[in-house]
């Protein structure tokens, strides 16, 4: 569970109330528990301490610079998709043996970035990729820049339905990630040609916000019994990959703890005989963020009533985007929210209400038809959560609307780690050029 619990008719996160919180950072605001963070990682750890493994958390899902510090200093190491979170886990000081690169569009600087860097290895897309790596790899050997051959795994794709939103599903053949299987092995063939990449092991991420272990078996199935076929000796294959994809609670208890996903990936991994590799992003992030936002206006429409709420989809656009439950419950309340072990509210204390933002699109919204306190007016702050993983990295500055701020709270204490965007920062890298007018 996480660190967000109402005591005395205010939320808590972990020992702040959030209220204050609230009044200290302005709303919308995103505000993290620590602890809850290092518990998902723990849970992590342990459930697959039978095997030798890294768990790379995966920074796209929360990249706040604190976070991933913590984390780094719990024992994690880092999977990135970009340059700019490249930037982020060296700027921290992150271990580079413990970063693995994905991704179906990894630019030449970013190659060669991460292999001056040195990382563990790029998870490996396509035949042209390998090929594209090797000569950014070449030319670093000519100007003496690199240190090791590239490492590299194959992203496969075994064509396996993670039961997930189609937008979040990457493991069927029609999806842009991976290889085939059959290919791969051809493009093992190939790599074993290629004097400056080393073919290090096999990789599967089948998509996210999976909360079967099922899809996880049939598809570590196929790896392994690939991974035995395929193993040379110039190509070990001495990792195994297998993504990240864990899902988590939001609407209802469905998501299975760390160990339900070991009991069906260990034993697989003990038959293939590898090091494992996990790329955790939502099981650690997702329930230890919660977004703050006060009312703005309650409104009457004809079918319909609106509570008008400060934070628009440019802040959370989960719900716009995936058509996503978020529970949303005031910050004040002697009742739990109903999906966090509230019981039901009376049908004459709730009523239906549409949770707006201000920004000018009808599909700016955090909830739907949501049953909400009747008594909810102006000025009250909501909690909107379960929205650590997927939610400030997803913010943008639609409507010209500044970033928010986060918070991290560590006990009785909070730190703004991340600053409001200020209107001069909003326009910091424009310029209006006199010969335009
Ligand atoms: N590894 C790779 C290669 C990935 O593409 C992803 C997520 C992860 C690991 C981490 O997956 P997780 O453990 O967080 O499920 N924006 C969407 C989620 C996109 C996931 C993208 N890839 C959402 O808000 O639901």
């Amino acid at each position: 569970m996480d660190h967000f619990k109402y005591r005395d008719r205010e939320l808590y996160a972990e020992d702040v109330p959030v209220s204050k919180i609230a009044a200290a950072a302005g709303t919308p605001a995103y505000v993290y528990s620590k602890a809850t963070f290092l518990d998902h990682y723990t849970k992590i750890a342990k459930a697959f301490a039978a095997v030798p493994n890294v768990i790379c958390y995966s920074v796209k899902a929360n990249s706040s610079l604190a976070i991933l510090a913590v984390l780094n200093k719990a024992g994690a190491g880092f999977d990135i998709v970009s340059g700019g979170e490249l930037f982020r886990v060296q700027k921290i000081g992150a271990p580079m043996n413990k970063v693995v690169f994905a991704g179906v569009g990894k630019s030449d600087e970013e190659i060669a970035a991460a292999l001056k860097a040195n990382i563990l290895m790029f998870n490996v897309e396509s035949e042209a990729e390998l090929e594209n790596i090797e000569r950014v790899a070449a030319t670093l050997k000519r100007e003496g820049d690199l240190k090791e051959p590239a490492r590299v795994a194959i992203r496969v794709n075994p064509d396996v339905d993670p039961k997930t939103h189609a937008y979040i599903t990457t493991g069927k053949k029609d999806t842009k990630f991976g290889i085939d299987l059959g290919r791969a092995a051809d493009l093992i063939a190939a790599a074993k040609k290629l004097p400056n990449v080393q073919i290090a092991g096999i990789h599967a991420h089948i998509g996210s916000q999976i909360t079967e272990v099922t899809p996880y078996r049939e598809s570590l199935g196929k790896v392994v019994d690939f991974i035995r076929s395929a193993r040379t000796k110039e190509a070990p294959l001495q990792y195994l990959n297998s993504g990240g994809g864990f899902g988590i609670h939001y609407q209802d208890q469905a998501a299975p703890p760390a160990e339900k996903y070991a009991e069906v990936i260990v034993p697989m991994v003990k038959n293939s005989g590898c090091t494992l590799l996990l790329e955790p992003g939502r099981f650690i992030s997702g329930n230890s963020g919660i977004l703050l936002t006060k009312v703005l206006y309650t409104k009457r429409g004809v079918d319909k009533n609106f509570l008008i709420v400060d934070a628009g989809m440019n802040d959370l656009v989960r719900p716009s985007l995936y058509g996503s439950f978020h529970e949303i419950w005031p910050a004040k309340s002697a009742t739990q929210p109903p999906t966090r072990g509230g019981s039901t509210p009376d049908a004459a204390s709730v009523a239906k209400v549409d949770v707006v933002g201000p920004i000018c699109e009808s599909g700016d919204f955090l909830a739907k038809d949501r049953a909400l306190p009747k008594n909810l007016g102006r000025g009250d702050v909501l909690a909107v959560f379960s929205a650590g993983a997927y939610g400030f990295v997803m913010a943008g500055n639609y409507n010209s609307r500044p970033l928010l701020p986060e918070v991290v709270v560590d006990g009785a204490k909070f730190h703004v780690v991340n600053k409001r965007q200020s209107y001069e920062e909003l326009v910091a890298r424009e310029t209006v050029p006199e010969a335009l007018l």
